[in-house]
């Protein structure tokens, strides 16, 4: 939440409720500060290595001035190392520039390329600088937790032609890296086509540590500023342009730069791919667009570098709060990518090279190559290059790289209402208490800064929050929880024991002369906490702990926002380049890592509030990077509520999830401004499908809890929170799946249907996890219908009435304000619980609906998973995995166990607890005609005994009527959720055993 106005704090509702009115009065004209931020040619290296790029591809006699030196190449245990050589000027020593390429058990190659001058240390800093001497090189130390076993059957090839290295890797020898000498540049190859190119173009740009020729200091005081420029003319004329290579200055701040240029950058091509994803954190669509020429091009490059992008604008590259620099390349049949570990400020320019078809070339069909130019400020040049061949197989080696997303606590993935702010503790009291009144389910209730005392973190506002441990024992009565905001940024004052220990042990960020760094932000001056510091985490931790953040329950959770970091005063809204984290890199270097090392010690805090209280942390953050997913979830920041905003909510909630971080979700209703009741409507019809649920509001806008539209949006509103909660089983299995294989949560139709050509752009339609239920939000006024598109030919069936769908293409679902389009693609079982409660932790011991949903054969498939869904005793055994199959021939619907696990005391114990928890109704949507006339089906259960195995249970048959499908419910059929069961739906059923085993 920001605006760079600092509000003082409304004490009083009457305060606040003048604030709302006079509020309405004005529209306030909103959008993006464009001024704050750079474009790319206000980014020196930005506009360097593009102008370096337009320079090489308008030259036809160029060459890349990288040349691999053959003599220095050795390769061992799956890793080569060689020396590149970079040409500088004529009689000038070549840069060396050691390179690895590491092959991974995998199948993932690593290519990196260092700088020997500045690895050696043998440079020299400018202007007295503290900072490392060295290419940034611990990126991966924070965003990598494995996944880095070497290949060691990878083996060079003896084949290879005079001037190229082959490595034979993967797998089977699936995959092949061709290096070539002269110019240096890399193919990847699987089974024998090349998928990644580097330095296809010759954008490969290193730039090499050279020593500033300072000019005599008499010279330079009689120069007058026109002659300076001069100079810089006739410098740019001599070869390169130094004009922003020792200094930049931006919005009044000036960048030392001690250690000059040192930019890296690489172009990477992608033959035959059409479509390239992910790189969030962008207001764009699923697909990037082009950004130098072509349809509908941007004009600027996609850039990562985290800022306060407040009221940021749509379909736009500009940089937003959070940095996964991962993409994708997808075409049928093929899936591969890149993972460009750097965390410095970095720019990724997309285009597409049309090849047409070449008629004398019979077969050959015109395709399109997508190429990319990736620029990063500093550190080293490392890049992971991935093959696929699927999608799901991108999603779990990227996986096994960053980290698989933490497995959230249940109420987690339920409702959070929020708001900046609830001004009293009696009036989250009160909120919580409405939502009773009105019957609307919610978990989580959360506090914007205004519940500190003068913005100081871990106080409470005397005045305002009297009693924090009342109001938090009347949230645990129904299971709720409190998130309460804490951020990086500590207010510099008297008084305050926080600020004086920062100080004292010296665990603040510092500016560029080694000094603790002083910045503005909401407590006004303020100093940062730098948690690239091992003393500051542990700091961090003890500030947690019940007895020194008095007034904290164990249902009090942290939203940590302002982390990337914002600073009101600071270039770009956030740090100058140039301060110093903890072993002197400077901030330049470990920008984009920033704000998980906040949210990631904020995580560690949560788990160690007291001595063995385990429990799953939740922590929200604003900034993140690659590894972020390990111990957060995110929000997409200041939207607006405007129907622009929601719709772009949906392409941005789906590249996180194929990004590695799927815990994602935007402000529903949007913060800033106030939506129309058609709109915040909508907006929660579109929310429950976020992974990530939030209801947040600005505070200039005027209240929107649910209950406050009246009729009949207070009513819809309500029926879209029940369908969320009715199907959090069906949400938590999806979590489980994303913890275990990395697959996102919400998925968009390539994920889903990797060789479905016409879908791969559709991204404002939605999968949830794998139970096939398919979600097309409303996002646009007065619609009263939504265009599905579906991909395959499978019968999918409208969720609440089973109207049949069928066949590829384009479908009209009705979607008047009360209705959610949601259909359900044959095959599944989805489950569900469908008693309303008042909070998801409400609903711990309530039975299970099962909905079957019969594919065109007439078979279904389908899994739940299931824990405590609060401690870490899952990581022991304690859960519940089942897999559900309808077999369409024998007409059995079975329940089968999918743990392998042996049995643990903790497994034991959870399935105690669990053991009246049954399945209370089975619906059956398809159902065959042929069970008009079927009056009962029999349930056989394991392990119960022989004579009481075998029950019998009346079945309903629903015929179809019109477009819509025949269903069954069989209600009660005494199946334990933790237990194997069969149950008969054949002809044969009543009096005749099967054979086959279930246990
Ligand atoms: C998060 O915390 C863990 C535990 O101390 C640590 O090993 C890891 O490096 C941290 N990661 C980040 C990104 O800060």
């Amino acid at each position: 939440m920001i605006t760079l106005r600092q509000m003082s704090a409304p004490r009083w509702t009457a305060v606040f409720l003048l604030l709302a009115a006079l509020c309405c009065l004005f529209v306030p004209a909103v959008t993006v500060k464009h001024e704050n931020f750079k474009k790319c040619d206000q980014s020196g290296f930005c506009k360097r290595n593009r102008q370096f790029a337009d320079d090489v591809s308008a030259s036809s006699s160029w060459t890349s001035p990288y040349v691999l030196d053959p003599a220095s190449i050795t390769f061992e245990k799956g890793q080569l190392n060689a020396i590149v050589l970079k040409a500088v000027k004529e009689g000038e020593e070549k840069a060396r520039l050691p390179l690895t390429v590491t092959f991974l058990d995998s199948g993932v190659a690593r290519v990196t390329l260092d700088e020997e001058k500045r690895a050696k240390g043998e440079i020299n800093l400018r202007h007295d600088s503290k900072a490392r001497k060295e290419r940034y090189n611990e990126a991966g130390k924070w965003a990598l937790v494995g996944g880095l076993k070497v290949f060691e059957g990878a083996a060079l090839n003896a084949e290879a032609e005079q001037g190229y290295t082959k490595v034979v890797y993967g797998k089977g020898g699936k995959h092949q890296a061709v290096i070539r000498h002269s110019p240096f540049g890399i193919e990847f190859q699987r089974d024998g086509e090349t998928h990644v190119k580097f330095n296809e173009r010759g954008f490969l740009n290193v730039e090499h540590w050279r020593a500033k020729i300072e000019k005599a200091k008499e010279e330079e005081k009689k120069e007058g500023e026109e002659e300076k420029k001069e100079e810089e003319k006739k410098e740019e004329t001599q070869g390169e342009d130094e004009s922003t290579w020792w200094e930049e200055s931006f919005g009044g701040n000036t960048d030392s730069k001690p250690r000059g240029p040192e930019a890296v950058a690489l172009d990477i091509s992608f033959p035959g791919y059409e479509h390239v994803f992910g790189i969030p954190e962008h207001a764009t669509r699923l697909s990037l667009k082009t950004t130098k020429g072509g349809d509908n091009a941007y004009d600027e490059p996609y850039r990562l570098y985290n800022a306060d992008v407040f009221e940021y604008e749509m379909d736009s590259p500009m940089t937003l709060y959070g940095a996964i620099p991962f993409m994708q390349a997808h075409r049928k049949g093929s899936t591969v990518g890149v993972f460009w570990l750097n965390a410095a400020e970095t720019w990724i320019d997309v285009t597409k090279k049309k090849n047409t078809a070449n008629p004398l070339a019979l077969g050959l069909k015109g395709h399109t190559d997508t190429q990319t130019h990736w620029m990063s400020e500093s550190g080293l040049l490392d890049v992971f290059v991935f093959l696929g061949p699927t999608p799901q197989d991108l999603a779990r080696q990227y996986g096994e790289l960053t980290g698989y997303t933490a497995m959230p606590q249940s109420f987690a993935i339920a409702y959070h209402q929020c708001r900046w702010n609830y001004v009293t503790d009696e009036d989250v009291k009160d909120v919580d208490r409405r939502f009773d009144k009105f019957n609307i389910p919610y978990d989580v209730i959360w506090l914007d800064i205004e519940y500190t005392q003068e913005k100081k973190y871990f106080t409470w506002d005397p005045l305002t929050f009297v009693n924090p441990d009342k109001m938090q024992k009347q949230l645990a009565k129904r299971e709720r929880k409190l998130v309460a905001i804490i951020d990086p940024h500590i207010k510099n004052t008297d008084n305050y024991p926080v600020i004086d220990e920062l100080k004292k042990k010296d665990l603040a960020v510092k500016n560029k002369d080694g000094n603790q760094y002083e910045g503005w932000c909401w407590p006004g001056s303020s100093m940062w906490i730098d948690c690239f510091n091992p003393a500051a985490i542990d700091w961090w931790k003890g500030l947690f702990k019940y007895d020194s953040f008095k007034g904290t329950a164990p249902n009090t959770f942290i939203w940590n926002d302002m982390n990337e970091p914002s600073v009101f005063n600071g270039p770009e809204t956030t740090m100058p380049k140039d301060n110093l984290h903890h072993g002197n890199w400077e901030h330049r270097d470990v920008h984009n890592i920033n704000g998980m090392t906040f949210h990631n010690a904020t995580y560690q805090a949560i788990t160690e509030r007291k001595k063995g209280e385990l429990r799953r942390p939740f922590v929200l953050t604003r900034a993140f990077y690659s590894g972020s997913q390990r111990s957060a979830a995110m929000w997409t920041g200041d939207n607006l509520a405007e129907w622009a905003h929601l719709e772009a909510s949906l392409p941005m909630v789906l590249n996180q999830g194929i990004s590695g971080f799927p815990f994602a979700g935007a402000d529903v209703g949007g913060f800033f401004g106030n939506p129309s009741k058609e709109l915040l409507t909508r907006w929660y019809q579109a929310g429950i499908y976020y992974p990530f649920f939030r209801g947040h509001a600005h505070i200039d806008t005027r209240r929107r809890e649910p209950y406050i539209a009246g009729a009949p949006y207070t009513e819809i509103i309500t029926q879209a929170l029940r369908l969320r909660y009715q199907l959090l089983p069906a949400w938590y299995t999806a979590f489980h799946e994303a913890s275990t294989t990395g697959a996102p949560i919400v998925r968009p139709n390539f994920y889903v249907h990797p060789e479905d050509d016409n879908g791969f752009a559709v991204d404002d339609q939605l999968y949830i996890g794998s139970t096939g239920l398919l979600a097309k939000p409303v996002t646009k006024e007065g619609a009263t219908s939504v265009s599905v598109y579906l991909a395959d030919s499978q019968p999918y069936y409208d969720y609440f009435d089973y109207t049949t769908y069928h066949g590829a293409g384009h479908h009209t679902v009705p979607a008047p304000l009360e209705k959610i389009p949601l259909l359900m693609q044959g095959g599944h079982i989805i489950p569900r619980r469908d008693r309303p409660r008042r909070s998801s932790g409400l609903m711990k011991h309530d039975p299970f609906t099962l909905v079957v949903v019969l594919d065109k054969d007439g078979n279904a498939d389908g899994t739940l998973y299931l824990d405590d869904g609060e401690t870490f005793d899952y990581q022991q055994g304690a859960f519940i995995h089942r897999r559900f199959n309808f077999d369409g021939v024998r007409q059995v619907l079975t329940s089968t166990n999918l743990d392998t696990s042996s049995r643990t005391v903790k497994c034991e114990k959870y399935l105690k607890s669990m053991e009246k928890v049954r399945v209370e109704k089975i619906i059956i949507v398809g159902a065959p005609s042929a069970w008009k006339n079927k009056a009962e089906v029999t349930v056989m259960e394991e392990g119960r005994k022989e004579s009481k195995r075998k029950q019998s249970f009346p079945l309903e048959y629903h015929a179809a009527e019109g477009k819509k499908a025949a269903w069954v419910v069989v209600r009660d059929p005494k199946a334990w959720i933790g237990r194997g069961w069969r149950i008969d739906f054949g002809d044969k059923a009543a009096g005749h055993e099967h054979h086959g085993h279930e246990h």
